[in-house]
């Protein structure tokens, strides 16, 4: 169980309570401290019942059924849609896509945009911060196309250096960053930098995998052409994210994957297609899992992502503190220094202990925090990092998970035999 260390957090220790997996110890008897959230988020119960509702009322599959649980399901498929739509604050439904996840948000842009619009000597800038889902598919497209690859440079911090980006935007069809990013934990400043992307033609995608979960995100506010997200991080199912993207580049763009549901009409030589959002979701969708995310984007709201960011900024800077009385003994914090300017995510490591062997310690104390290169394999070479530890937060972070990962540092501190 979660017990509450103050005040300040006791809302997150009730909101920890119906997360069912936090209730459980781990098999070595351990309270679960789950400091993994930005790999994968923990799922609320309601979110469960909504999976196991339609599996058990209303399985059936969408668009075509004329019987009752058809026309159930479909409609709780469609108004799951419109929840996205309204967490993102996307002008009209129809601008969301299904996709598994950010990655293949991302590479829908890719195959479906990309190659139609990219041609040799066009530009594609992104940054030195990205997770290789927003990497490699912009390599494997200018490699198609003839465009090439530009880069933001950022700090050590994380910070990126916008002191050139007019210029590095010269030639740019295409800039795709991340808001926040999943190693550093460090925030684009998306207000500032989307308004220069567009003064010089650019179109932006924003991978939203780990700042839509953590803080409100307007894409009509902020002027976003493409946002990729995934369902799993933002207390939803594996397997459902989602691509928003503004209704005229939808209709401009062409399919992706081809066959059944994206079409109007076949004949054996041609077809033409259907209107978005289903021209690009090939197949039978995802559909239980699409209506558990939309109960996860009302759970998230029900909550407030408002108060989501504050929780999220106020638990990392009690982290930030109680990691850095560790620094003496050679605990190395990475990122910016400040939790306002951070995700709720901080990389570490200890001393000359190899993230792994200190993750694999902590997991006998049950905290689960990431260890490796976090699918930022050149940032890490850029840094010259060979892995860090990763702890990251939630909305039902408390301080008492906390002080079991600074506890269970102190145990590793004995093991290695660090003073
Ligand atoms: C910033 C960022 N982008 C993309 C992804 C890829 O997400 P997914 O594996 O759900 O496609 C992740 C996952 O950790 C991420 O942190």
């Amino acid at each position: 169980m979660t017990t509450a260390s103050s005040p300040v957090d006791e809302r997150a220790t009730q909101i920890a309570a119906g997360f069912p997996i936090l209730q459980k110890p781990t098999s070595r008897g351990k309270r679960l401290v789950y400091l993994d959230s930005a790999a994968s988020s923990q799922k609320p119960q309601i979110v469960i019942d909504a999976l196991v509702d339609y599996y058990s009322s209303y399985n059936a599959n969408i668009h075509r059924g004329v019987y009752e649980i058809a026309a159930r399901a479909t409609d709780a498929f469609e108004a799951a849609r419109a929840k996205v739509a309204r967490f993102v604050n996307a002008a009209e439904s129809a601008e969301i896509i299904w996709t598994r996840n950010t990655t293949e948000a991302i590479n829908l842009v890719s195959f479906s945009w990309g190659l139609a619009n990219l041609h040799p000597g066009d530009v594609i800038l992104t940054t030195q911060l990205e997770h290789h889902s927003n990497l490699v598919p912009w390599q494997l497209l200018a490699a198609k196309t003839g465009a090439t690859l530009r880069f933001i440079e950022a700090d050590d911090d994380g910070t990126l250096r916008l002191e050139h980006l007019d210029e590095l935007l010269a030639g740019v069809k295409l800039l795709a960053l991340s808001h926040i990013s999943n190693t550093l934990g460090s925030i684009a400043p998306l207000d500032i930098i989307i308004p220069r992307a567009h003064a010089a033609g650019a179109l932006v995608l924003v991978d939203g995998a780990q700042s839509v979960p953590h803080l409100p995100v307007d894409v009509q506010a902020l002027d976003i052409d493409f946002l990729a997200v995934s369902g799993h991080k933002m207390c939803g199912p594996t397997g459902i994210g989602f691509l928003y993207a503004k209704r005229a580049l939808l209709e401009a763009m062409p399919p992706f994957l081809t066959g059944g549901d994206m079409i109007k009409s076949v004949a054996y030589d041609s077809a033409t297609f259907n209107e978005i959002p289903w021209k690009f979701e090939a197949g039978t969708s995802n559909i239980a899992d699409a209506i558990a995310l939309g109960v996860a984007c009302d759970y998230l709201s029900s909550i407030g992502m408002a108060w989501i960011r504050e929780h999220e900024i106020r638990i990392t800077r009690y982290a930030l503190e109680r990691l850095r009385t560790l620094v003496p003994r050679g605990l190395e914090i990475y990122g910016p220094a400040r939790a306002e300017d951070r995700g709720g995510v901080i990389s570490f490591n200890f001393a000359d202990i190899h993230a792994h062997d200190l993750a694999s310690i902590l997991d006998l104390e049950g905290v689960c925090v990431r260890a490796g290169h976090h699918c930022t394999m050149p940032l890490m070479d850029k840094m010259n990092w060979p892995a860090t530890a990763r702890a990251s937060f939630y909305l039902y972070t408390t301080e008492a998970d906390i002080d079991a990962l600074i506890a269970a540092l102190e145990k590793a501190a004995v093991v290695f035999k660090i003073a």
